[in-house]
């Protein structure tokens, strides 16, 4: 029996390729629900600013009662969020759909809410609460992804494994802080005050 062709012939995809060349790296190969792949990625987009937004007001709030290191990485994660919003926009628009970065709606389309918080512990809480609402459902993305569409199901897997990164520095902060339930120690337990 003949070796089983990979997939299918070159010459086929070659074919292929240069009839929908205006679709740039979207091929016939594709398997995934492109439409619906824009609009899920569209709403991971929103997410990711959001949290920039909440990170930035975190981060100038922080900077504000001289809560310097805590500060540093409200930052740190702003920074990352917008990376990974970069990212996702960019596979957006190779997938020919347009990043929704219109205003109106983003609280809407974003899965993460948008939480000012009263102090600092406070802060750190609702940053750890939308953390785990992007774990959750940027896993979501990656099972609906799965073999359709391995290109935004890696990157997303890889936004995915930052933001449990970020989920446990800000639990190790709520630690530091002493605000997770056990008393407060004495050496560590000093809550930033608002002067
Ligand atoms: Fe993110
Ligand atoms: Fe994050």
């Amino acid at each position: 029996m003949a070796a089983k062709p990979f997939l299918t012939d070159i010459e086929t995809i070659r074919q292929r390729a240069r009839e929908h060349i205006d679709q740039g790296a979207v091929t016939a190969g594709y398997g995934a629900d492109r439409a619906t792949v824009v609009k899920v990625l569209n709403e991971a987009l929103a997410t990711e600013i959001v949290c920039v937004l909440r990170y930035k007001y975190h981060y100038y709030m922080a900077s504000g009662i001289h809560a310097r290191s805590v500060a540093a990485e409200f930052l740190e994660h702003a920074n990352e969020e917008q990376q990974h919003a970069d990212r996702i926009a960019e596979r957006i628009t190779q997938l020919e759909g347009a990043p929704n970065l219109n205003p109106e709606g983003l609280l809407t389309r974003s899965h993460a809410d948008y939480v000012e918080g009263d102090d600092l512990v406070d802060m750190i809480k609702e940053d750890l609460v939308a953390e785990r609402i992007a774990i959750d459902s940027y896993r979501d993305i990656v099972r609906y992804l799965g073999n359709d569409d391995p290109t935004s199901r890696r990157m997303m897997e890889e936004i995915l494994a930052m933001e449990e990164e970020h989920a446990e520095d800000l639990s190790t902060l709520l630690e530091a802080l002493g605000k997770k339930g056990e008393p407060a120690k004495p050496a560590v337990g000093r809550q930033a005050s608002r002067h």
